[in-house]
């Protein structure tokens, strides 16, 4: 793949980097994304039974299932190459942000520290009723395990449909999306709403933006450069490219 030269010349030189990824990035690690026609997690199930609080109440042993299941293919998953060039590329910029809508927990296990997990992370459980943290749930033989605290069931710690996000991690994320010299937008749809906002704000902030997916989004059309095809190939390249012999 001929990288633009240009593109180069920034990213070595850069010293505020923020990057945006999505379930693209953890594909080649065999994690399923969620809008594929034929293998995405939305186009065999429907977010609407499985992915809200409503669907949780009325049903929380068939939601907490779904998750085991998804927790499932998370233990059994590496971290890709993708994954490992972001952990480093997060040394090499003295002012970098990851921001991922990914709960997989696969760029904390590639080594990235930097690191806002916008939509949560599925390894955590917190208490339904008490919104808190929970380490260890009590096992009554019912699935969901319980709190040890109040009793209530436990959910993941991810962010559901109809749900705010944190908003320290908002503030962090926009603050990294505006002050950013470059920002690399990597194997997302950029579809959900308020993630698929940072790179624009980005752009709108004066940042060169870079897109990195295996195919066209609606941010496609105004990045300064795309660099089309899996990103466990490209982002390897991209940083072996920009310092070679590393
Ligand atoms: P999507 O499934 O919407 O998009 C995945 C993107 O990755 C698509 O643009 C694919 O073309 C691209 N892609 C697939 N394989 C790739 C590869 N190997 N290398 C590079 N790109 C690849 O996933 P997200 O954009 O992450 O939210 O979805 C955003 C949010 O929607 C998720 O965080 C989730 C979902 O509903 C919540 O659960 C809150």
């Amino acid at each position: 793949m001929q990288l633009p030269p240009q593109l180069l010349d920034i990213l070595r030189k850069a010293s505020r980097v923020t990057v945006l990824t999505g379930a693209g990035i953890s594909a080649d690690s065999g994690i399923p994304t969620f809008r594929d026609p034929q293998h995405g997690l939305w186009s065999r199930f429907r977010p609407e039974d499985l992915a809200n609080a409503e669907a949780f109440k009325r049903d929380p042993a068939l939601v907490w299932g779904w998750y085991e299941w998804r927790r499932e293919a998370v233990r059994a998953a590496e971290p890709n190459p993708a994954h490992l060039a972001l952990a480093t590329l997060e040394h090499r910029v003295p002012g970098f942000t990851l921001i991922t809508q990914n709960v997989d927990g696969l760029h904390a296990r590639a080594g990235s520290r930097k690191l806002v997990e916008l939509h949560g992370n599925i390894m955590r459980n917190k208490c339904f009723a008490e919104g808190t943290v929970v380490e260890q749930g009590v096992d009554d033989g019912e699935p969901p395990p319980k709190c040890p605290r109040c009793g209530g069931p436990l959910r993941p710690d991810v962010v559901w449909f109809g749900e705010a996000l944190d908003e320290q991690h908002m503030a962090t994320a926009d603050k990294a999306a505006r002050e950013c010299e470059l920002f690399l937008v990597i194997g997302t749809s950029a579809a959900v709403m308020p993630a698929a906002h940072f790179p624009r704000v980005a752009l709108q902030s004066g940042a060169v933006l870079v897109e990195i997916n295996r195919d066209e989004t609606p941010l496609s059309a105004v990045s300064h450069a795309v660099l089309r095809g899996p990103a466990a190939l490209v982002l390897p390249h991209l940083l072996n490219t920009a310092w070679p012999g590393n």
